[in-house]
């Protein structure tokens, strides 16, 4: 069992009100076509993405298409257990195998234009006339090579990530040790069991803003005064405006008489088992790029997964997970998903108002940050890096 390291907590220091003001992004970064396309080649392709729940493909046969960049990518349980996943194109003349965001199969992915037909597998495994043929040089067909080309994924708590990268980075790094970095543990995270809680509620968002700006607001709580009144009831260190993701290891502490993570601070479900006394009553928030939010309570946990869609079009899915008994049972999870909910929406109309005005010119060189939400900065600085060139334009 895992401690959070209680020697960073004494970096929780409120900073003072005082402090300078530094520059955000310009504006043509949450606008810019050109600017999204290249974040697509070198943030979305290039890196770990948060794909689909593993449990949501439970059976053989099973799979979800999903946008990641500019690819239609297609994960899919093989017959063999394990999930497996490919880029969503038939290598015959290039139609899009399969058109259905999800679905069942039996054996087989057929591509509906001439019906070349591929194994759960992706190897190629039948085609009009298949055994007649010669491959280019007159070999006989390697079934692997006309396969479906396969794309990197790992499973990391209940989730596939995916990476079309030649050479993917590492997940270690990348992704594990994104959380392990704000929870200030390596292996804190694993006390909450992520990957054997049971879904208790989705709620998929179609959020009309630049996928930046949503990770922006959700690093700062600046904003939690003013939009996020039930929140700052359940977490009144909140109201001061300090994010839980300033500080290595910490996470908001539940208000006195709060009993649980829920709407008007009623009790919630059953206490995940692993979670310390350390974690309990606290929420922590993790930002693990490019698309994924993770919030930690002592009942539940709340999986934010981003698929950017276009310069200004996000779909947020979110996912409710609590131990397998509270889902098996039935129990009502109203309370406790609502205040997240509103969270959400709270959250994602403040986006959608700031986003058109990305394109004014009152916003051309950007914005300001204030002293608690300098590490925005740190992200920009980030996001700047990953672009390249395309930062010095
Ligand atoms: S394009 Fe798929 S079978 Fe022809
Ligand atoms: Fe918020």
């Amino acid at each position: 069992m895992t401690t959070i390291d209680n020697s960073r907590l004494s970096e929780f220091v409120p900073p003072a009100a005082g402090g300078s003001l530094i520059s955000t992004l310009g504006g043509e970064y949450y606008c810019d076509a050109d600017i999204f396309a290249a974040e697509q080649r070198l943030i979305f392709e290039d890196m770990w993405f948060c794909a689909v729940r593993s449990a949501d493909l439970a059976a053989p046969g099973a799979f979800r298409k999903v946008q990641v960049g500019r690819e239609s990518v297609l994960v899919v349980r093989g017959r063999d257990g394990v999930l497996r996943a490919f880029l969503n194109i038939c290598r015959h003349r290039g139609a899009m195998l399969c058109t259905e965001n999800s679905g069942q199969v039996k054996r087989h992915l057929r591509c509906p234009y001439h019906a070349w037909t591929y194994g759960l597998d992706g190897k190629l495994v039948a085609a009009p006339n298949l055994g007649a043929l010669v491959d280019e040089k007159g070999g006989a067909i390697d079934r692997t090579a006309y396969g479906l080309v396969e794309v990197a994924l790992r499973e990391w708590l209940g989730y596939a990530w995916v990476c079309l990268a030649a050479e993917p980075p590492s997940f270690e790094r990348d992704v594990v040790g994104a959380v392990a970095e704000r929870l200030g543990a390596a292996d804190a995270v694993e006390n909450y069991g992520i990957a054997d809680l049971a879904l208790g509620r989705r709620v998929v968002y179609d959020v009309a803003a630049n996928w930046k700006l949503i990770v922006e607001n959700f690093m700062e709580c600046y904003h939690c005064a003013t939009i996020h009144p039930e929140l700052t009831e359940v977490l009144p260190e909140f109201a001061d405006g300090l994010a839980a993701q300033y500080f290595v290891g910490h996470g908001a502490e539940f208000g006195d008489g709060v009993e649980g993570f829920t709407i008007d601070g009623s009790a919630g479900m059953t206490p995940i088992p692993g979670v310390t006394a350390e974690q309990d009553r606290r929420y922590f928030a993790i930002t693990v790029r490019p698309t994924v939010f993770i919030n930690l309570v002592p009942d539940h946990v709340i999986f934010h997964r981003m698929y950017p869609v276009a310069v200004d079009r996000t779909i947020v899915e979110c996912d409710w997970l609590y131990t397998e008994d509270v889902v098996a049972q039935g129990r009502d999870v109203e309370r406790s998903v609502e205040l997240f909910h509103r969270v959400n929406l709270q959250d994602f109309e403040a986006c959608e108002r700031t986003q058109p005005a990305m394109a004014s010119r009152a916003y051309r060189c950007g914005g300001v940050l204030v002293p608690s939400e300098h590490h925005i900065g740190e992200f920009h600085e980030w996001a700047l890096g990953k672009l390249g060139s395309i930062g010095d334009r």
